[in-house]
């Protein structure tokens, strides 16, 4: 199978352009992949001897970028030359949801992909097939087309420019990024040039069956990643819902998605109750589905939609509430472990994790946070928190939290960060958090001590040990534990 491509410009070496391209080029050996980005020290960072500090950490992607990079993958701030050497041009910019102006709170920033679109309709050359990998909203590539047409004919460098847009949105979930790339469920493919779509199709054909590859029209594809997200978004808001009820009446929400999910046509996936969904794509997918659909006059639409998002956002702060009220209705002094701050396991990514709104809330009620996580940065919680953080290695004091007034500890070690601790708070579920050894740590609690388990981190087994101890449990969802 060949394409014809030989070289290829992905702009934006982010979460999705990084592994997206590395899968690419170790598939396609006989392409070249340029990644470019505007961000430097970003673009250094994925070129670093040490593998351990690539920006970004997914399971498998060093191993492909210690293969690829230097023969067919390149990462390089060269924006301009590597766009006018490519035939196919990648968009995998940010499109985060407006602070703004017109749609502001709901609607996507599109500046960074039409600042690609200008960049493209002036450095491309020849022709050029033009894939838009972010996720944006219906009719985006109208816009890109228009920009890329109007250029094309205006610019007298790009004279013999001329383009064909695809959208090829990403499925892909962080933590899982690399397995989802090299086996994903499908490969979304909208355009309206037969020729252009092959030619993407060849490329992906290299390694995902043809069967998996799913060709559209740019409209149903555009809308189908957004409908994607809002529909995995909804199945945890229902679930996070019921387990509140199941906290209530004695249910517990482990055997109820067990249940329900045994019906093949509900389906198993995307029932795990937790502390509410994170990441940088649900909440401003959705927000852009609701801004969509009150822009074409569909209020009941749209609002069926945000409710998926009000009751995620209700969900995390019942979590806040409930730790405080456990605690004797205060935790101001007191000291909390947090372990786990990225928005799921097997990420260093914080966007929009539900730990920054559980931790904001109990810094307002003064407590006093010890937080660990296997892979994200104590600068990325200071800035997330908006916080100073002490880290356990900076002070090397043996108990820093009685040294100063700061409210915010990191500790890469567990055990340091439940030591003195009134409650634990498991907001990640990395798995070493499941074989933590509670008799053990309980007894460097202040009692009486509480585990607070939103991931289910303890298993029925540990559960049943546990309860022997000295220590109180509430696990999500757990109408047996009160
Ligand atoms: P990101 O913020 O990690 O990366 C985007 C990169 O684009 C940044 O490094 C930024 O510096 C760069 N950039 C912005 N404008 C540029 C320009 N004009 N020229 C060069 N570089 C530029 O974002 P991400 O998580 O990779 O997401 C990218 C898109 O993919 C978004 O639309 C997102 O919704 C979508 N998506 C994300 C995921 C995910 O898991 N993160 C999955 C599927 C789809
Ligand atoms: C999600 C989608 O799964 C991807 O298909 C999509 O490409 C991507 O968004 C995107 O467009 O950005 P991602 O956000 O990386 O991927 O991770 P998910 O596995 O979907 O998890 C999202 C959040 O939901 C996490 O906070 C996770 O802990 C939570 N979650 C997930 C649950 O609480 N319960 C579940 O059963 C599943």
């Amino acid at each position: 199978m060949t394409s014809g491509i030989k070289n290829i410009c992905c702009i934006g070496a982010g979460y999705v352009g990084g592994p997206t391209m590395s899968v690419l080029a170790d598939k396609c050996p006989e392409i070249q992949v340029n990644v470019v980005d505007l961000n430097v020290a970003r673009i250094k960072a994925w070129n670093s001897r040490d593998l351990s500090k690539l920006p970004i950490f997914e399971p498998g992607l060093k191993e492909i970028v210690e293969r690829c990079r230097g023969e067919n993958l390149h990462f390089t701030d060269e924006v301009e030359k590597k766009i006018s050497d490519a035939d196919m041009i990648f968009i995998s910019v940010n499109t985060p949801t407006k602070t703004s102006g017109v749609g502001a709170g709901k609607a996507s920033d599109l500046k960074w992909v039409e600042a690609c679109a200008r960049e493209v309709a002036k450095f491309a050359k020849g022709h050029t097939i033009v894939v838009e990998k972010s996720t944006l909203p219906v009719r985006t590539a109208e816009v890109i087309k228009k920009i890329l047409e109007a250029s094309a004919s205006s610019v007298a460098e790009t004279k013999n420019a001329s383009f064909d847009v695809l959208s090829n949105p990403e499925f892909l979930a962080e933590g899982t990024a690399i397995k989802d790339l090299e086996d994903p469920d499908r490969v979304l493919i909208g355009g309206e040039n037969e020729k252009a779509i092959e030619k993407l199709s060849d490329i992906y054909q290299r390694w995902v069956p043809e069967e998996k590859i799913l060709k559209t029209n740019i409209w149903s594809s555009e809308l189908a990643k957004l409908t994607s997200n809002a529909f995995l978004a909804q199945r945890i808001s229902s679930i996070n819902s019921i387990s509140a009820l199941c906290e209530a009446t004695g249910a517990d929400i482990r055997e109820v998605s067990r249940a329900i999910g045994t019906d093949t046509r509900i389906g198993s996936k995307f029932l795990t109750s937790g502390p509410g969904f994170g990441g940088s794509c649900f909440k401003k997918d959705i927000l852009n589905l609701v801004y969509l659909s009150n822009h074409f006059g569909l209020p009941e639409v749209a609002n069926f939609w945000e409710e998926v998002v009000n009751l995620n956002k209700w969900h995390q702060n019942r979590i806040s509430k409930l730790i405080v009220k456990k605690l004797f209705g205060t935790v101001s002094g007191k000291k909390i472990a947090i372990l786990g701050f990225a928005f799921k396991a097997d990420t260093n990514d914080t966007r929009e994790s539900a730990a920054i709104s559980i931790c904001k809330d109990l810094l307002e009620e003064g407590a006093l946070l010890k937080i660990n996580d296997p892979k994200v940065s104590p600068e990325q919680i200071s800035q997330d928190l908006s916080q100073k953080i002490l880290t356990d290695k900076i002070n090397k004091v043996k108990n820093p939290i009685n040294q100063t007034n700061e409210c915010c500890y990191f500790f890469s070690d567990i055990n340091k960060a439940i030591d003195g601790t009134d409650a634990v708070v498991i907001l990640t579920e990395w798995e070493i958090y499941s074989k933590i050894n509670w008799s053990e740590v309980c007894k460097t609690m202040r009692k009486p001590s509480w585990i607070f388990d939103t991931r289910s981190s303890i298993s029925d087994e540990t559960l049943r040990t546990i309860k022997k101890y000295d220590l109180n449990i509430w696990r999500i969802g757990d109408g047996s534990v009160k």
